[in-house]
């Protein structure tokens, strides 16, 4: 899979082998590790890092991808896929190199692969949970056209602290006068 995000230069593309070093050197950071689950590490090893790709690889249906230059690895976004009930709910959630921060990447990358991900995936709703501490998440959602749903007190434990949790979401509905959408 590849997606180009804005003017093309950066893109939404599938893991590849030669992207530990990229993935070791950026998402080794705690910054970006304390707004995420735990399951993204830190430190970020190198054993993490080949983990990672290895999963990535093996999904059916592909749900994790990189961002990237056309150099290098720089982030990461993905699903959850849910069953049961759930089914037509994905969980959204993504990270960008610190150097790559504050350029408007995420909020671009987000718009494109949440489009990608409703027709491809057949979603009726598209979520986000993000950390009371996280006020650039939050901002990148309501950008990228989520509605702000509710406030999940007490929803995380995160570094050994209970946390409260903003629930964000965007519907498929939602996006029927999107131009780019219906383009
Ligand atoms: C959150 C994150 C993805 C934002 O990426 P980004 O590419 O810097 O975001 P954008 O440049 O698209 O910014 C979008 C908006 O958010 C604002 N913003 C970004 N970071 C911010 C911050 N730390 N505090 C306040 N506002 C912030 C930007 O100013 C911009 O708003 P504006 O256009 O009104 O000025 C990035 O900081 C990151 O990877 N953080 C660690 C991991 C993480 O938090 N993932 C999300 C978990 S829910």
């Amino acid at each position: 899979m590849r997606l180009p995000i804005g003017n093309g230069d950066y893109v939404i593309r599938s893991y590849e082998s030669g992207d530990v070093a990229a993935l070791m050197k950026y998402a080794n950071n705690e910054a970006i590790a304390r707004q995420l689950l735990d399951h993204f590490p830190h430190p970020y090893t190198e054993e993490a890092a080949h983990e990672w790709l290895r999963a990535a690889q093996e999904q059916d249906p592909e749900v994790s991808f990189a961002i990237a230059t056309p150099d290098e690895l720089i982030g990461g976004i993905g699903l959850l896929l849910r069953d049961d009930v759930f089914r037509r709910t994905g969980e959204v959630g993504y990270w960008l190199g610190e150097p790559f921060w504050r350029r408007g990447i995420a909020t671009l990358a987000l718009q494109v692969f949440t489009r990608w991900a409703f027709r491809k995936l057949d979603f009726a709703r598209i979520q986000a949970h993000v950390y009371e501490i996280n006020p650039g998440s939050c901002r990148v959602l309501e950008k990228a056209g989520f509605t702000l749903e509710g406030r999940l007190r007490n929803g995380a434990t995160k570094n050994g602290q209970l946390m409260d949790l903003y629930l964000y979401a965007l519907l498929a509905d939602e996006l029927e006068g999107d131009e780019e959408w219906n383009g």
